[in-house]
């Protein structure tokens, strides 16, 4: 039976994607549409669908269509507000294939394909940044005498921090998992940092206040040189840096922190270094802008989204150790119905994970990145950041609009005069009317209009439209 609904309506489903897709190349549709809750929920007949029990055929066909009515159409190129990947077609398939196939591959016996393509993954981002990747079970050359790194995907960037830090908890406070916290734990972090951080700081019992932000210049980067009084005071106070973070990079403005002088303090001082680059992990594969992560490798751990800069379907994220065995030891817990000594031709992954049950991650970011090409995957992620280079230049020509700094990512920050209030006006314009969709930060003691440039579809063209736009709205609300 479920064959068969299948063969019928899965082409329903992709008939209406396809024609999705194309109203999100028309530039007259909006790639924002905000009705009220209560009207989708009508609209889409969902209390009689529920009730009834038959979503499928002409059904299908009908709420599909509503549905994506309702979408916010990130494959349209005026889509620039958040750090979320205009997925590759073919890493969207791989969503298909992992909700067809439900290979919860938490254990290996539960999604061997799942699982060696997560670890495949992981090694190859692991090689990436300079790390040994993990020997592969049944493969050759397996030393398991040379340090190697080991890493696990989790279903988000802030899941990826919380996995990191509890890492480098247990690595530097092993006892911590039986006893508790002791109290004077802090961990250091960039002003600029992204909140999932000072959120895990708190989760993980230290204490929101425990979490510390580093001396930063006027970019909001971290200052290397004004770390190691920081540290000095703070063990004069008798507190224990649990970790320090350097972004790669921040997210208001996606600027890289220095790694190589944080990493050098790290050594210096024997503490664990955690890089934080969910967004701009791009820099690691892109030869041209690996300069920006440079010292990367002498991180302790480090986290990268898929589901950002890699063109792959949310949520893909990892998080990468030098070391495997501080991961392997993060969660000192037994779950004794699914681990347990058998002979098994893989890995079970769920000991390093904070979830239990988890999506074939690697696959989608594996089908989209191999539909590009490591090439590809590069060429797309240096035509973003330059694509911002090229609008923060083309703005520092005009009188009335201004950039906080030049872009080192795809992250471009404006703003027409000097009110705050009014960029948070002249965006909930540009959402109403519908025909662009950007978002906002506050940066360096400001409100700035904010434009991620993900989509590859986005031209220059298209922000100077943008800017254009932001001009009109804004005399009309002086008016
Ligand atoms: C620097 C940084 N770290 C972590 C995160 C959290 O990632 P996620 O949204 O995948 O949970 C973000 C999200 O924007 C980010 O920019």
């Amino acid at each position: 039976m479920s064959k068969d609904n299948f063969d019928h309506n899965a082409p329903i489903v992709i008939d209406a994607l396809s024609k999705y897709l194309d109203e999100c190349d028309n530039s007259n549709t909006r790639v924002i549409y905000q009705p009220p809750m209560a009207e989708i929920i009508k609209d889409l007949n969902l209390k009689s669908l529920i009730e009834d029990g038959r979503l499928e055929g002409k059904n299908l066909q009908t709420f599909a269509k509503e549905y994506l009515k309702t979408a916010t159409k990130l494959h349209h190129r005026h889509y620039m507000a958040h750090q979320v990947s205009i997925p590759h077609m073919t890493g969207s398939l791989g969503s298909l294939i992992d909700a067809v196939t439900n290979n919860a591959m938490a254990i290996y016996e539960m999604g061997p394909g799942a699982t060696a393509i997560e670890y495949f993954m992981i090694n190859w981002m692991l090689e990436k940044i300079g790390w040994h990747p993990s020997p592969i079970p049944g493969g050759k050359n397996i030393d398991n005498d040379t340090p190697y790194g080991g890493g696990v995907m989790t279903h988000g960037g802030s899941l990826a921090n919380l996995t990191a830090m509890i890492a480098a908890r247990s690595a530097t406070f092993p006892n911590i998992w039986r006893d508790g916290n002791p109290g004077n734990i802090v961990v250091l972090v960039p002003e600029q940092s992204h909140y999932s951080l000072k959120r895990t700081v708190a989760m993980i019992g230290l204490g929101e206040k425990n979490c510390i932000s580093m001396p930063a210049d006027e970019d909001g980067r971290v200052l290397p040189d004004e770390v190691p009084t920081l540290i000095e005071k703070l063990h004069a106070d008798g507190k224990k840096i649990m970790a320090i973070v350097g972004n790669a990079c921040g997210t208001a403005a996606g600027l890289y922190d220095p790694l190589e002088q944080i990493g050098a303090i790290c050594r210096d001082y024997g503490i664990w270094f955690h890089v934080d680059a969910a967004h701009g992990a791009g820099a690691i594969v892109c030869e041209e802008y690996r300069y920006l992560v440079k010292g990367i490798e002498s991180a302790d751990s480090v986290i990268w989204d898929a589901h950002k800069m890699f063109r792959t379907p949310v949520v893909c994220a990892s998080v990468l150790l030098k070391d495997h065995r501080h991961l392997d030891h993060a969660f000192s817990q037994e779950a004794s119905y699914l681990a347990h000594e058998k002979e098994q031709p893989g890995v079970d992954q769920i000991m390093r994970t904070v979830e239990c049950t988890k999506s074939g991650l690697g696959l989608k970011m594996f089908m989209a990145i191999a539909a590009m090409g490591e090439e590809g995957l590069a060429d797309y992620i240096s035509s973003r950041t330059k694509l911002a280079v090229d609008a923060a230049n083309y703005i520092s020509g005009l009188d009335d609009i201004e950039c906080p700094v030049t872009p080192e990512t795809c992250i471009l920050c404006f703003r027409i005069g000097k009110n705050d209030a009014r960029q948070l006006e002249i965006r909930k314009k540009l959402l109403k009317d519908g025909k662009f969709y950007i978002s906002t930060t506050e940066y360096k003691n400001a409100r700035w209009l904010r434009c991620v440039i993900i989509n590859p579809k986005t031209t220059l063209d298209d922000l100077k439209e943008l800017i254009e736009e932001v001009r009109e709205i804004n005399a009309g609300l002086d008016g």
